[in-house]
């Protein structure tokens, strides 16, 4: 398993390139499935959950052509297999969003269920409850999910309420309405700026999707979807990663090709905080820290509030500015793994339940530490950058998930990180958690 090596206490200063977002790249590649038609994808993140997205539909029997990097041309005309096998799903949570296309376009779909995972437990209840409100069966069969549309294949346009915001669980249940006999309202959807960006490629196909980017969505089923090209979106948690890198080693950071209109509440917040962010045009920002850091309070929410995928790299900031702040988790359950990590860097972090406070500034300094998810990862790395001494952060398959080289990108404008690729020289030990397997193949 590779690790990273940071020898912290260097100022960032430079020019950073944001990719594209992981979080819409993986439905809009499942998006594919629901046309025969070829669906070219541009500006796709060459991270590792990309590369399992495009496993399973080439498993499903789907083409995936890369003519030049960071473009795919996918064809799914010739699907032999209904099914989104657990070595797939527990590696990667996302495959659940094959089951919409696959309901809808073929009328059958199986994907195991995804079970707990390291931020809590993350059931799909609420994706299943919106297939059976447009009429599919849906069964549980040896940790299966099994779903069917009715008799002649078809799901019916129904009104479908969500109990709860989910991203991922809007996003299914749109695919699977747009092939669906009439009309489908999604209430209380998901806004995050991935969801529009979802919409635009599934308007594209011929799809008739109306009010993305709010609370109510409205698709007028169509008969078939077409063939279409679409460039992803910039990633707003990646922009946010490298303001919050720029910010904590009191550098200076030129992010290039981002969209800051995604990410205005973390902006709002990080310049409360003291942080200098300068909207150079539409997609650059000069990022310093000008002041003093001040400590100040945040509640994770769904979007336009405080993402709950930026916690983690607010935590770390954090513990270098003055005073005491109150983070609260709303989203997940038990999503403060990197709060010990951080402590034992020297943070004073007390936790309650799902209320985090940190008190600061503090001196960090290096330590082994372990990186238990993807964000997690991240807010350890930025620790590892202010902290005095050496940081060898493990399990850095948890960051190559979702981040394109990150270690690249943070040489590139100053910092001492390298990558020990253990992988490489050593067998994976056969205690290797699942992700580690899917990294080594
Ligand atoms: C997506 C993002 C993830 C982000 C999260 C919240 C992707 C691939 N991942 O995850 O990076 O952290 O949104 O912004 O886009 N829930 C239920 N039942 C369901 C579905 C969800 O109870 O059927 C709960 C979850 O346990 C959680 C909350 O709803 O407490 C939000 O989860 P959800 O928005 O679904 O997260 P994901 O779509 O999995």
């Amino acid at each position: 398993m590779d690790k990273f090596l940071i020898s912290g206490g260097r100022a960032l200063n430079g020019s950073v390139a944001i990719s594209g977002a992981k979080n819409s790249a993986l439905p809009c590649m499942a998006a594919a499935l629901l046309t025969a038609e070829t669906v070219t994808l541009h500006n796709l993140p060459y991270a590792r959950d990309i590369i399992t997205q495009r496993r399973l539909l080439e498993d499903l029997g789907a083409t995936v052509l890369t003519p030049e990097l960071r473009t795919h041309k996918i064809n799914a005309a010739h699907i032999e297999v209904f099914e989104a096998p657990y070595e797939l799903v527990k590696t990667m949570r996302a495959s659940v969003l094959a089951l919409g296309p696959l309901l809808a376009r073929f009328g059958k779909a199986k994907v195991s269920l995804p079970g707990g995972c390291a931020i809590g437990t993350r059931p799909i209840d609420l994706h299943l409850k919106g297939f059976e409100l447009l009429g599919a069966e849906v069964r549980l069969e040896g940790g299966n999910v099994v779903a069917r549309a009715p008799q002649d294949g078809r799901l019916i346009g129904a009104i479908v309420n969500f109990e709860k915001v989910t991203v991922t669980g809007t996003e299914n249940l749109l695919m699977a309405a747009t092939l669906a006999r009439g009309k489908t309202v999604l209430h209380n959807a998901a806004c995050e700026p991935e969801i529009s960006d979802l919409c635009e490629l599934l308007n594209r196909m011929g799809a008739r999707v109306r009010g993305s980017g709010t609370p109510t969505i409205e698709i007028e089923g169509v008969e078939a979807l077409g063939g279409a090209q679409h460039t992803i979106i910039p990633d707003r948690i990646e922009t946010g990663t490298f303001i919050v890198a720029a910010a904590i080693t009191d550098g200076e950071l030129i992010i290039k090709d981002c969209q800051p209109e995604h990410l205005t509440s973390v902006i709002e917040q990080l310049r409360e905080v003291g942080v200098n962010i300068e909207e150079l045009n539409q997609s650059t920002l000069r990022v310093t820290r000008g002041t003093a850091l001040r400590a100040k309070n945040v509640t994770t929410e769904p979007h336009p509030k405080f993402p709950t995928d930026m916690q983690a790299q607010y935590m770390a900031l954090m513990t270098q500015a003055e005073g005491e702040a109150i983070i609260t988790e709303t989203v997940f359950e038990n999503r403060f793994m990197h709060a010990s990590e951080l402590q034992r860097m020297g943070a004073q972090i007390h936790l309650n339940g799902r209320i985090a406070t940190v008190t600061g500034p503090t001196k960090l300094t290096g330590a082994p530490v372990l990186a238990s998810d993807l964000r997690a990862s991240a807010s350890l790395v930025l620790a590892g950058l202010v902290a005095q001494g050496e940081t060898v952060i493990e399990r850095v398959y948890h960051i190559d998930r979702g981040y394109e080289r990150i270690e690249t990108k943070l040489r590139a404008v100053g910092a001492n990180i390298q990558r020990l690729r253990e992988s490489v020289t050593a067998p994976l030990s056969e205690d290797a958690a699942p992700d580690a397997t899917a990294l080594a193949s």
